[in-house]
Formats: structure tokens, sequence, C-alpha cells
């Protein structure tokens, strides 16, 4: 099927994404609406009686009525006449974005943004079991990341439509493909129910939590019967930073027995989102600190972190700006003693080292050695002019910008470096005016420590509030914070 392959009439094929076990996937064009779908074609050998195909046309008929946010919509089927037998096809939703099993190639998921994916897909299959509709291929390959907090399940119907026949073909028992997240009783021919979504999702978790399903072998055989008499081994053992109460969690969906695991979709999520609260996030924040999921064109979370934080801001600027001043200032001639030169320049590697992590932190060590100079300058006046007592009032005025800076840049993590610029500059100048001969530089040393040690908690318990917002944001199936991280949007 070529670039100039019209199917029905009406659906140009465009390029191919991809090819799984039950045929290829395009990008089309509907030509007569002009959007843009997917268009599967499935392997005639697949669909080569009419029964299977009648099977299949149910199966898409009954998917199609799902309607659902995580749910790719299945917009048609239909029939394209080939030489080796007619074959099916299924128009749906076209969805931008990685599977999750790009995604996995980078790596286990930071627990929290696992989580969450495995609560959308909970609740695109909660919606499905409700209308009667199973799965039975939840895997990695057919969940997507469409987005900052859009995940979409794709194949809907397929499996069921198809195992027959895929048995026949591969003469290998229930499975579809790759059979590491199949369901005991799917691997025994036995009844299958909703039952069976959730026992993939356990092995989907786990994968996702530690970059491995829970079974492996060297045949799928192998892997079959470990689903059938085997226990994982324990997802805390892979990764130590995984909450015991998901851990659990994982457990109860893996259980050999349908009805020793969760009675429905809804139950699992809850269970889950409570599994996360529970661990208060600060397991969660070991296992993983914040940071965006991965993105559709398959940027590594690390990557993208890095991407995000770098990303040109006034505040950035502002703070490279004050971290070259420093640098500046310390081979200047404008404070003359030994240690000035050293902290100045250490004080310019430090804003520039933390400047990734924040640019308010950045701003507040870099600009530091910059206001001191210029406060210790401004003071060679007042020793030319004499003292008088309306320096004083200057000083008080100074003082009180100071505090009114320091005040707005603990309060605003996005603005708070322009703040601490100010603050540095009336609060040095204030001092100067005030202390006179004092032990300015001591003063100054301790003032940059005491600001440099709160610009540094403010950091972490902003970090902390952040965390937690995403875990209630998953208990409650809002977006969170990592959401608007990977969306792009700035963390206030
Ligand atoms: N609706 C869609 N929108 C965009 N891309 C899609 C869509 N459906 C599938 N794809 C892409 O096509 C690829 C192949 O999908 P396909 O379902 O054929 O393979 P699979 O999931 O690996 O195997 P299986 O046939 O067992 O489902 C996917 O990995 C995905 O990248
Ligand atoms: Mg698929």
């Amino acid at each position: 099927m070529g670039r100039d392959t019209v199917l029905g009439g009406r659906y140009e094929l465009i390029e191919r994404l991809g090819q799984g076990g039950m045929g290829t996937v395009h990008r089309g064009v509907d030509q007569r609406l002009r959007r843009t779908v997917a268009v599967k074609l499935l392997s005639p050998a697949l669909a080569h009686d009419p029964q299977s195909r009648a099977r299949f046309r149910r199966e898409a008929h009954a998917a199609a009525a799902l309607n659902h946010p995580a749910v790719a919509t299945i917009h048609d089927v239909g029939e394209e006449p080939d030489p080796d037998g007619p074959r099916p096809y299924l128009v749906m939703e076209y969805v931008q974005g990685t599977t999750l099993a790009e995604a996995l190639r980078d790596g286990p998921l930071p627990v929290a943004e696992a989580i969450n994916a495995a609560c959308a897909v909970l609740d695109a299959l909660g919606h499905s079991h409700e209308r009667g509709i199973v799965h039975r291929d939840i895997k990695p390959s057919n969940i997507m990341l469409a987005g900052p907090d859009s995940v979409k399940v794709l194949d809907f119907g397929i499996a069921k439509a198809f195992t027959e026949a895929a048995t026949r073909i591969t003469g290998s028992g229930a499975a579809i493909g790759t059979p590491a997240y199949l369901s005991p009783e799917q691997i025994n021919g036995a009844e299958v129910d909703h039952r069976a979504d959730l026992y993939a999702m356990g092995c989907l978790l786990y994968e996702l939590l530690t970059g491995r399903p829970p079974f492996r072998g060297a045949s799928p055989f192998a892997v079959m019967h470990q689903h059938l008499s085997a226990e994982p081994e324990p997802v805390s053992q892979l990764r130590p930073q995984i909450p015991p109460a998901v851990e659990a969690v994982i457990q109860r969906a893996l259980r050999k027995d349908p009805e020793e695991r969760f009675a429905d979709a809804g139950q699992m999520r809850a269970a889950l989102a409570d599994a996360l609260a529970q661990a208060a996030m600060p397991t969660v924040q070991a296992a993983a600190p914040v940071s965006p999921a991965p993105l559709r064109d398959g940027r590594t979370p690390l990557r993208e972190r890095f991407r995000t934080s770098l990303r040109p801001s006034a505040q950035g600027a502002l703070a490279v700006l004050g971290c070259l001043l420093s640098w500046l200032c310390a081979r200047g001639e404008l404070v003359e003693t030994d240690h000035f030169g050293h902290v100045a320049v250490a004080a310019a590697v430090l804003g520039v080292v933390t400047l990734p992590w924040s640019a308010r932190l950045s701003c507040a060590v870099g600009w530091g050695p910059v206001a001191e100079a210029v406060a210790v300058n401004s003071e060679l006046r007042r020793a030319n002019d004499g003292w008088d007592h309306s320096y004083v009032g200057i000083a008080a005025l100074l003082g009180l910008t100071a505090v009114c800076c320091l005040v707005g840049a603990a309060r605003s993590r996005e603005r708070g470096g322009g703040s601490l610029v100010a603050f540095w500059f009336s609060a040095t100048a204030s001092v100067w005016y005030f202390l006179d001969d004092l032990h300015k530089l001591f003063v100054f040393y301790l003032l940059l420590s005491l600001v440099a040690g709160a610009a540094l908690v403010w950091e972490a318990v902003g970090l902390a509030r952040r965390r937690a917002d995403a875990g209630r944001a998953v208990a409650e199936g809002r977006p969170s914070t990592w959401h608007r991280l990977v969306a792009g949007a700035r963390p206030r």
C-alpha cells in the first residue's frame, strides 16, 4: 500500500506509522471530512474467513461506541480488496504522541508519572468495562502519551476479534503479539472478563516502574509458563524507592486467580491513588524528582527536564548577567580586600551551577558581590562628604526596601530573581550607610549566607509543595504540576 492508496474511496494513506502483530498503521487523511486519521490495515491472514471479518466488524462497532478522553476513538471500519483476500481496516483518531513502549526505551518512568499514566488508563478501562468491552491487549505499545495531561488507549476491540484467528495462525495459544501481558486465564483459554485487563495493568505498571515486565524468558512459552505458575520478583527489589503501598497494588493486580484481583478498574485506580497519597510523597520524591513525562517526540525525561529549566527567561538572563558582573567585580579593584575576589568568583561559579535548577537561587548568589561592590563605592562618597543625620533616614528607607524585596522574592519563584537583585542593592547600601566603620564585610558575608540559605529553603519547600500537589492531583484525577511542567508551563 503506497502513498497514493485511497481506502474505501475516502481514506488516503499518507505515511506508515508502524507495524504490529496484526497489521500496519498509517497516518491518513479522511478526504470527506478533511481530517487526519490513523488507519490500521489488518493482515489478510488474520481475517481470511468471512466469520473473522464479521466478528471484527462487530467488535469495531462496539468499540466505536466508546466515548472517553483516554480512548482513541474509532471512526470507521471497512474492507479493502487485496490479491491475498479482503483486508479489513480500521479508521481511528490520529494520536500525535509517543507510545509508552517508546517512552520505556529511556528506562523506567518516575513513580508519580507512572502512576498518573496508569490511573488514566484505568479510567479508560473503567469506561469500557462498564459497557462490556474488555480490551484484552493492554501493553505499552497500545498506550500513547498524547500530551501533558492526555493518555490514549489504542486498539480496543481488536484483540477480541482476532484472538481465535491468531491462535490458529501462530499456534501459540491465545497470544497475539508479545505474551508479556497475558493473564493466566487468557493463556489457559478460560473465560476472560475485565479482570484480565487489570492483570495486564499490573504487568504494565510493573514495567513502567522497573523498566522490565514481570516475567521474562527465552521463549513465549517460558514467559507464559511463568504467568501461570511463578511469582514475579517484588518491584521494591528492582527499585527500592517504590512505596510499599504501590507494590501491594501491583501484587494484587498480578494474582493468578481473577477473584483475588481488584473487583474493577475503579477500585484499582482508587487503590493506586491512595498508595501515592499514603506515600506522602517522600518516597516518590526519592524515586522521582518532579520531572516532565517523556514527550511524544521521544526526548528523555532528563534531557527534557534540562531543556525546560534552561529555557530562556528574563530571570535567567538576569542571573547570567549577575554571574558575569560578579566575575568582573572579582577581577576589578572595586573592593580591595584579599577575600572579596575569591568570594565573588565562587558566587559567580555557584550562580552558573545553580542556574539550571533555579534562576532565583542563581540571582541570589550571583548578584550579591555586584551589589556589594556598588555599595562599597557609594560609601566613598559619604566618606568624602562626611557624616550627616539624613543618612540614617536614607539607610532606614533602603532597609525597608530590602525587606520588601526579600518578601517579594520569597513569594514568587518566577519573578523572585529580580526582587533579589533589588534586595541586594538596597540591603548592602543600607548596611553601608548605617554601619559606618563597623565590620561591614563580615555583615555582608553573613547576609550572603543567610539569603542563599533562605533561597535554598524556599526551593526545597516549593519542590515539596509541587510534589504534594502532584499526589493530590492523582487522587482527584486532575492535571498536576508535572503535567504543567510537561506542557512547558513554569512552576510557580
Ligand atoms: N491511533 C493512532 N495514532 C497514531 N499512531 C498510532 C495509532 N495507532 C497506532 N499507532 C502507531 O503505530 C504503531 C504500530 O501500532 P500497532 O497497533 O500496529 O502495533 P503494536 O501495538 O505494537 O502491536 P499490536 O498489533 O499487537 O497492537 C504504534 O506503535 C504507534 O506508534
Ligand atoms: Mg497496537
